[in-house]
């Protein structure tokens, strides 16, 4: 969470920071700032809201200095306003922070003490008036050691020092930090993403490391503040993905790429000659394997529940599913033969790649799929499967969704077939069937006047349920979390055979709920359990796959039927009409669809 930018160069770095901000943007947009160096004076702007209104509040094109960092924040400590905006400076330093100071209140009272003056409420400020405490007495290089060392909890930081003309301190534990190489300038960065128009060579600082980034040198040092030496990698173009092209949103563009995800993710997985699955070199023997636990948060913990039903159909072995932020910090039982697997589309967010440094830790088998290749996740997971899906800018996870249940369900075919507990022929046939989908998922798209026509209901009501059975539970959940985000109504997924132990409660005259029926093993029960929803007044849209039967129920309010296709690819096709229902619901609203309030896309705070 939280976007930083910092450059140093020998020109004047206003416009590329904001340019750089403004592609941060979808890690956090409650506030922006900027803080140049120019004359020995620190210059420090700063607005509540978004980049736009920072560029409308001051002149930043005139903004002088050759040196500066730049901030996007999503606030923690402190509400969004424009006295808790970073940077936060001090007469002599200023900073820029991602993550959180946990013993930030004890260190406040001390400074306090010893006479520091706080103008905000948030825990960065801590850090200001620390490097100012510490630069009393000490050489650059251990006040800044030193200041690390009393932080506790997580933190990308970038700083400035009045005295200090051509120089920018980052510093990284837990939140991710990139610096990049320029001519005649160096940059910082809280990803790759927000240097890529200005640089393709990138450096990750690790966790602990700090750097100093002059506009002709940069210097990395570790914990203990000795120098260390680190590899420059080479990033591929894709700016092309970064841009909406005729789309009014970046969502509405993730929506109709799902086809090309998809056809990608086979290129990549499938060898569609021989009818086999190009996932090879496990670092494990895969018959060892018992157990397998599928970690994530948000949308990605929904890939991890999907791939329990697959993994459970397709192999023997165990499967549990875990949400990142509880996994972390339970008493686990780690086991030798358990596979851990952790799906992240960024690759960054904080619990989740906690939960995956503890099973390293316990020296776990890990594998992740992510799609951000450069993440931490990915760079520290034993084994690493990419959804390919390109860069997904709206907050409202789409594209990545599609992506990462491709590859886990590619993924349980293979273990599957490997350990032989899915049979020759079967798997040939699931294989042939994949090559499909990409057609299915076209055609659905064009779900979309009547998904329009269907979303006011949706605004109009206090709330909705979306329900679904076996295979299309974890795409309800899915459903109801998608329009959540986007159009703030409350919406609930709920397994459709429990709704009778309570939600039922909750049906009255009129509410919209979402049935998810495929004609699959679970299609009977689940129009039962329509039917006890639509006696009690519900106003029923049933998701159903086409068929030659009808469907046997009266009253149903509307009805769209995907494609009829083999059972374990309905929940790709299902999938798409919600991601459009919540798209139209929020659109109508006039709410601010790729960047819904209070949340952001890359959440690396816990
Ligand atoms: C945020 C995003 C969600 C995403 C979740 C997990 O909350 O808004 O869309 O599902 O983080 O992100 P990850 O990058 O780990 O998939």
């Amino acid at each position: 969470m939280c976007g930083i930018i910092g450059i140093s160069s020998n020109k004047s770095v206003s416009a590329n920071i904001i340019n750089s901000l403004k592609k941060l943007e979808y890690r956090g947009y409650d506030s922006a700032g900027i803080a140049t160096l120019s004359d020995g004076e620190i210059i420090e702007v700063k607005s509540e809201g978004r980049v736009d209104n920072l560029e409308n509040n001051f002149d930043l094109k005139n903004l002088k200095g050759n040196i500066g960092i730049g901030h996007v924040r999503w606030a923690t400590h402190g509400i969004p306003n424009q006295i808790n905006a970073h940077p936060h400076s001090s007469h002599n330093v200023s900073v820029v922070h991602n993550g959180i100071i946990e013993n930030s209140t004890i260190l406040k009272k001390h400074l306090i003490n010893n006479g520091h003056k706080f103008k905000s409420q948030t825990d960065t400020e801590v850090i200001v008036h620390l490097i100012t405490e510490n630069l009393k007495t000490l050489e650059l290089e251990y006040a800044i050691t030193k200041t690390l060392k009393q932080l506790h909890g997580s933190f990308a930081l970038g700083i400035v020092f009045k005295d200090i003309p051509d120089l920018i301190v980052g510093a990284r534990r837990g939140s991710p930090l990139a610096v990049g190489y320029g001519p005649n300038e160096n940059y910082l960065g809280s990803d790759s993403y927000a240097l890529k128009a200005m640089t393709n060579k990138i450096t990750y600082l690790e966790d602990g490391e700090f750097c100093f980034v002059k506009k002709d040198q940069v210097l990395f040092f570790n914990e203990a503040g000795k120098k260390v030496n680190k590899k420059i990698l080479k990033l591929s173009s894709d700016e092309a993905s970064y841009d909406k092209g005729d789309f009014k949103h970046f969502m509405a563009k993730e929506i109709e790429e799902q086809p090309t995800t998809i056809k990608t993710g086979i290129k990549e997985y499938i060898d569609s000659v021989n009818k086999d699955v190009n996932i090879f070199n496990f670092p494990w023997n895969i018959d060892e394997i018992k157990s397998i636990t599928l970690i994530g948060c948000g949308t990605a913990y929904h890939s991890c529940l999907m791939a329990k039903y697959w993994f459970e159909e397709l192999t023997n072995l165990d499967v549990s599913v875990d949400i990142a932020s509880e996994f972390r910090y339970r008493k686990n039982r780690f086991k030798k033969d358990t596979l851990y697997i952790f799906v992240s589309q960024s690759g960054e967010t904080a619990d989740t790649y906690a939960a995956l440094n503890l099973c390293n830790k316990n020296k776990m088998k890990t594998c992740s799929v992510v799609n951000v290749i450069e993440s931490s996740i990915s760079r520290e997971s034993n084994f690493v499967l990419p959804i390919h899906c390109g860069p997904e800018i709206g907050v409202a996870s789409t594209k990545a969704f599609l992506g990462q249940i491709l590859v886990l369900y590619i993924l349980s075919l293979k273990i599957g077939f490997l350990r032989n507990e899915i049979d020759r022929v079967e798997y040939k046939q699931k294989i042939k069937d994949l090559k499909t989908l990409p057609g299915l998922i076209e055609k659905t798209l064009q779900h979309d006047n009547d998904i329009q026509a269907i979303s006011s209901t949706f605004n109009d009501a206090k709330g909705s349920m979306f329900l679904g059975r076996g295979f299309s539970y974890p795409i309800a959940l899915e459903g109801a979390l998608k329009l959540k985000e986007l159009s703030y109504v409350h919406a609930e997924g709920y397994p459709a055979g429990e709704m009778k132990h309570g939600p039922l409660a909750l049906i009255e005259e009129g509410m919209p709920v979402v049935v998810l029926a495929p004609r699959d093993n679970y299609y009977k029960k689940t129009i039962s359990n329509m039917q006890e929803v639509i006696a009690r007044g519900a106003k029923v849209l049933l998701i159903t796959s086409k068929s030659k039967d009808e469907v046997v129920s009266e009253n149903i309010w509307e009805t769209i039927e995907v494609e009829n296709t083999n059972e374990d690819l309905f929940p790709f096709l299902l999938t798409i009409p919600l991601q459009k229902l919540a798209y139209y619901s929020a659109l109508k609203k006039g709410y601010d669809i790729d960047k819904p309030r209070n949340l952001a896309k890359s959440v690396t705070v816990e």
